[in-house]
């Protein structure tokens, strides 16, 4: 079998057209998107990047905020406050990681909830882990679209497991597909048997930032894997899925890069005029 593709990208590009409609059409009220950057990691620096573009490109008012990497909680907690107060700004992201001297939880709690685009805060977690209406962290949600709207799937009586356990991505992805109706399992690098427990999965949502680690044993032939790692290797970007092996056994499977990774950026816009226009 060789999987079908679920191009993330002309997913992504869908979603921002549309968002660029909304734009359009709300000339008086456009949408503001203050992004925090402390530090110089090299990949913050991309993702934030792209971000930013992808917010011209929708016609969003945007502001990248770039701090030292000695800045301290005190300036950036200040910072976040100003863009809580400021009325342009509707969405607010702390690019993660933090330096270590900053307390990350400390600093996402200080973002307001309708403001917290990432939907990192304690509020929107506990309103998606209760099935409420919420802004819906950004990997996971744009994971879900793949999904259910670009692949087709019904989670309703499937199985589903999660590699990964992460807050950004593994919590959430586990609650969005609890509440979609899936029977989910969520495994770390560290699970007993996980081989054979990924094997019974029809859902696979590899998200444990390790390249390549999920090998042909651990896909059962027809499954749909979402590959949310993004790991830098010699030969490029590679996820956490062996793909050549994995797209002779999946029915269908993101590809890295172009599946999950421009997803991310385009649910972060439509999260920003959600907050907006709600
Ligand atoms: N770092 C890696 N992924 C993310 C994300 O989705 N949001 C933020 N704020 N930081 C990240």
């Amino acid at each position: 079998m060789t999987a079908k593709v679920i191009d993330g990208r002309a997913a992504a590009d869908l979603i921002l057209a549309d968002c660029a409609q909304q734009v359009a059409a709300r000339p008086d009220k456009i949408p503001g998107l203050a992004v925090i950057v402390v530090g110089e990691d090299p990949a913050s620096a991309v993702y934030v990047r792209n971000k930013v573009r992808a917010c011209e490109k929708v016609g969003l008012h945007s502001r990248k905020y770039e701090m030292s990497a000695d800045t301290d909680e005190e300036t950036l907690l200040a910072k976040i406050a100003e863009m809580n107060a400021d009325p342009s700004i509707n969405g607010i992201l702390v690019q993660l990681p933090l330096p270590k001297h900053i307390d990350g939880e400390k600093a996402l709690t200080a973002i307001l909830p309708e403001k917290d685009v990432d939907g990192f805060h304690p509020v929107n977690m506990g309103r998606l882990a209760s099935g409420l209406p919420a802004l819906r962290p950004c990997t996971p949600h744009g994971c879900m679209h793949l999904l259910t709207k670009t692949a087709g799937v019904d989670p309703v009586g499937k199985r589903a497991v999660i590699i990964g356990r992460s807050n950004i991505v593994g919590k959430p992805m586990a609650l969005m597909l609890i509440n979609a109706g899936a029977t989910v399992t969520v495994c770390n690098s560290k699970t007993p048997e996980l081989s054979a427990i990924a094997r019974e999965a029809d859902i696979l949502v590899a998200a444990v930032g390790r390249a390549e680690m999920v090998g042909a044993d651990m896909i059962k032939p027809g499954a749909v894997v979402i590959d949310v790692g993004i790991n830098r290797q010699d030969k490029g970007l590679v996820g956490d899925v062996d793909y050549a092996a994995a797209a002779e056994i999946a029915g269908a499977i993101t590809p890295v890069p172009g599946g999950v990774g421009p997803m991310t950026i385009a649910m972060l816009v439509s999260n920003t005029l959600q907050s907006a226009y709600r």
